[in-house]
């Protein structure tokens, strides 16, 4: 069983990673697979609602530009996901949002059921309505949620400052035990409880 940890900082080795890193550790101990992965520094640019992905197996065709379509492919392949945003005006930056708009608009299908959780890592303020917002891509791709004893968030303008930050650094790791548990559970009833029927959508807009 393996996890993806996407890193949704410009840092690569930031407070987000060191984050990440701490899920990650625990993660290994209880005998899972983890990858970090780190989206880069160059543009990601944002959904542009061409709706071709809908045409592309859920790929975003202009993904071949950047890293959206590498990413998806190990999320479709990671038995679980975490991702990792730093707080930028109270909210994920914007390279994380455009690359989870263009996964999900047209590859949430392929995500179905994989257990996922958002961590976020910010100086002072934003942390909470962060976390809220990158919930927001699970919450509607029937995704369980993995939550931990508070909401996750660490805090630092450098890693130094996350290291110091023992209950964010806790809630980390007990996200890393909660998301572990779950994993093993879905494994241990593969072949015995089936996946949730899905009923083919019925869309309608808002009024009618
Ligand atoms: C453009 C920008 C906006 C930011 N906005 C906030 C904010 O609203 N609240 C906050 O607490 N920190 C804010 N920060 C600080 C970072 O969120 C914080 O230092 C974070 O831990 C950095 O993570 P990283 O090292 O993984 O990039 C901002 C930083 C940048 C560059």
């Amino acid at each position: 069983m393996k996890v993806l940890l996407i890193n949704g900082s410009p840092n690569e080795k930031g407070c987000t990673f060191t984050a990440l890193s701490e899920v990650a550790t625990q993660l290994n101990k209880n005998g899972i697979e983890t990858t970090i992965f780190h989206i880069g520094k160059k543009p990601i640019g944002g959904c542009l609602a061409c709706c071709g992905c809908y045409k592309n197996n859920g790929f975003c065709v202009h993904g071949d530009k950047d890293v959206v379509n590498e990413c998806a492919k190990l999320m479709r392949e990671a038995d679980g996901i975490i991702v990792g945003s730093p707080v930028y005006y109270a909210g994920p930056n914007g390279q994380i949002t455009s690359l989870l708009d263009r996964i999900f608009f047209g590859g949430s299908p392929y995500l179905y059921n994989k257990p996922a959780a958002a961590v976020v890592s910010a100086r002072r303020g934003g942390a909470s309505a962060t976390y809220d917002r990158l919930l927001k891509y699970f919450m509607k791709t029937n995704m369980p949620i993995v939550t931990s004893q508070y909401w996750n968030s660490v805090h630092g303008m450098t890693p130094d400052d996350v290291r110091k930050d023992i209950e964010g650094l806790q809630t980390m790791r007990t996200l890393a035990n909660n998301m572990a548990w779950l994993l093993k559970c879905i494994d241990h009833a593969k072949g015995v409880i089936p996946l949730p029927e899905v009923e083919p959508l019925t869309p309608t807009n808002f009024i009618h």
